[in-house]
């Protein structure tokens, strides 16, 4: 495939064998810290929502691949990703300047362990991130069948500032008038997002506010129990582990696609 090369990000080299090359189609920039981008899909790649594919770009003779979480869902025509940008970052340095008509990489094989295969069934499935880490979830509930095997999902995001809470607020608020998902999704959705590092509404950290009973109180709903919750975890790895040992205290047990579970447990990658 050929693609038209901006200034930003030169194409030298020629495209590796067994990746995908396909063209950025828009990206936006949300923080400097912060960027989503949806490049061409190609037809055959095949994936789950919520799982994670390796991406690289054209600018070296052996590119540096990072796993980045795909956030469209699995019928979209177009690849979404939601990436940070991290100062002499091997891959993002570089990636943060990608301009519509770049061309990126894409290993052939998504994976991941977000997915709703991996989870018993239960009423409320609940979403936990922090920064980059609600990406998977940007796919996983925009997902009819998210909305088929649970009556309430809740997407929680924490991050530093305000405005890094914009990209999934927004896909949020605008799912209600997706014409394929709108209708399902609308009532059982909600997204609770909080701030550390600025004043905002909700403040604090997300295993914190779980732990104080503080983010139940504001939703409005019980407790988590095993009976009837289910949960999927994508952040920082201490974020992780602590997320994780707080639904083990609910009595939840982690599962795997090989053995589905009461939550499932996937790192936020950055590079
Ligand atoms: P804090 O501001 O208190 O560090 P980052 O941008 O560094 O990836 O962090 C994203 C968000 O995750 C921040 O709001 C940060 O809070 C929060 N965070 C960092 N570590 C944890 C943790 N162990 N558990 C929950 N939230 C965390």
């Amino acid at each position: 495939m050929s693609a038209v090369v901006s200034d930003a990000v030169p194409q030298r080299f020629p495209i590796p064998d067994g990746v995908f090359a396909e063209t950025v189609v828009s990206v936006r920039h949300y923080t400097d810290r912060l960027f989503s981008f949806r490049i061409t899909r190609p037809a055959s790649l095949r994936f789950r929502s919520g799982e994670f594919v390796m991406i690289g770009l054209p600018n070296a003779e052996r590119p540096v691949f990072r796993a980045y979480s795909i956030a469209s869902p699995s019928w979209d025509e177009e690849v979404e990703f939601f990436s940070i940008k991290v100062e002499n970052g091997p891959l993002t340095e570089h990636l943060q300047k990608i301009r519509p008509g770049d061309t990126v990489l894409m290993r052939k094989k998504p994976t991941g362990t977000l997915v709703l295969d991996a989870l018993l069934p239960g009423r409320r499935l609940w979403l936990f991130s922090t920064g980059t880490g609600v990406a998977p979830f940007a796919s996983v509930v925009r997902d009819p069948e998210t909305y088929e095997k649970f009556e309430e999902v809740i997407l929680v995001q924490t991050c530093r500032e305000v405005a890094e809470l914009t990209y999934a607020s927004e896909l949020v608020a605008g799912i209600a008038a997706d014409p394929l998902i709108g209708e399902i999704a609308a009532d059982k959705l909600r997204f609770h997002g909080t701030t550390t590092r600025e004043p905002s509404p909700r403040m604090g950290r997300v295993t914190d506010l779980m732990r104080s009973g503080q983010l139940f109180a504001d939703l409005g709903v019980p407790a988590i129990t095993p009976e009837t919750d289910r949960g999927m975890i994508c952040g920082s790895m201490a974020m992780l582990k602590e997320t994780k040992s707080i639904l083990e205290d609910f009595g939840l047990a982690e599962g795997s696609n090989a053995a589905p579970g009461q939550f499932v447990v996937e790192r936020a990658f950055v590079g």
